[in-house]
């Protein structure tokens, strides 16, 4: 195995091992840990998505429960949807993209914090801030796991983090921070990125856009976590980095590999976020104490 490349596959198969064992002990407790996914698109990707997490969350023992409203459902539609998983189940994940002029944030505001297994809700986020208990958005969490599950320290490293959105930069910065991690954070308009990524000892890219981060912008010892994930014209997954041009210019930079890196642990981490708001609940869902 290239020890260079910085696997993510055998962490997220020691989280779901304990996890399916922490949803054993639910179940056989008589509350099975459950978890509603919300969807209103008929993007590919994010259906595929949905449809990896419903079987990897059936595979664990949690009852997962899709609703798909299509890409016309209306923001009362979402609203009822939302407040119903809080009845009925222990979890809640608001898939994206939602159609068009519906606003993210506020949606998500819906759902209750001890049940944001994903941190949608803006108040998850806030409290992240406060260093308060909530769940991280997972994706941001792998990050964290990934590095700790690799030991590579964190307290006094500068991090160059690069993207802004509040699914992985903005959480990942605020767990960076409550790490001790002097932190730097890129986006669209950051004039000469790689002035800023080359001074990384981690560098976390998160953009959205094959290939953009080059040789040119990796530092020789750094240490790069690829979060991107994009659909090459081959169907392949690749990631942010262009790993091969990077590994082959700096002899000690380590990568995590796109496919292989951050993806498996954020779904593994995800459902265990389910198993933890599940064993904090307990059998209580909502208000009307209804059940699954
Ligand atoms: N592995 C996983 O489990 C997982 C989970 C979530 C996301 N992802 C992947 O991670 C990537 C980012 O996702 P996201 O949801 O955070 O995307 P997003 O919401 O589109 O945010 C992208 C961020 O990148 C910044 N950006 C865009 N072009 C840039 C450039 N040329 N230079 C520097 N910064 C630039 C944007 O800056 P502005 O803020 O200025 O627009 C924005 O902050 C995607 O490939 C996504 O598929 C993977």
């Amino acid at each position: 195995m290239n020890t260079r490349l910085l696997d993510g596959r055998s962490l997220a198969s020691e989280i779901r091992e304990e996890t399916t064992r922490r949803a054993q002990a639910l179940s056989a407790q008589g509350t099975p840990p459950s978890l509603s996914v919300i969807s209103a698109t008929e993007d590919e990707g994010s259906q595929w998505y949905v449809r990896s997490i419903e079987r990897a969350a059936t595979k664990l023992g949690i009852d997962c429960a899709v609703i798909a409203l299509g890409p016309n459902a209306s923001v009362g539609a979402l609203n009822d949807a939302l407040d119903e998983a809080a009845l009925s189940t222990h979890a809640t994940i608001l898939q994206a993209p939602l159609p068009p002029g519906i606003d993210g944030p506020t949606l998500a505001s819906r759902i209750p914090v001890e049940r944001d297994v994903d941190g949608a809700n803006p108040l998850s986020l806030g409290r992240l801030e406060a260093g308060l208990p909530a769940f991280a958005p997972s994706t941001a969490a792998a990050v964290i796991a990934l590095l700790d599950n690799h030991r590579i320290s964190i307290s006094g490293r500068h991090v160059v983090v690069v993207g802004r959105s509040l699914v992985v930069g903005k959480p990942l910065t605020q767990l960076l921070l409550g790490r001790d991690a002097t932190v730097t954070v890129c986006h669209s308009r950051t004039v000469d990125l790689a002035r800023h990524t080359r001074r990384a000892d981690i560098l976390v890219v998160a953009i959205g856009r094959p290939g953009l981060v080059r040789a040119e912008h990796v530092g020789p010892n750094a240490v790069v976590i690829d979060v991107g994930t994009n659909t090459a014209s081959d169907g392949s997954l690749i990631g942010d980095v262009s790993a091969e041009d990077v590994l082959a210019s700096s002899p000690s930079t380590r990568i995590t590999p796109v496919p292989g890196g951050v993806g498996p642990v954020t779904t593994a981490l995800l459902l265990r976020h389910v198993v933890e708001a599940a064993e904090a609940l307990g059998s209580r869902f909502g208000g009307d104490g209804r059940k699954l």
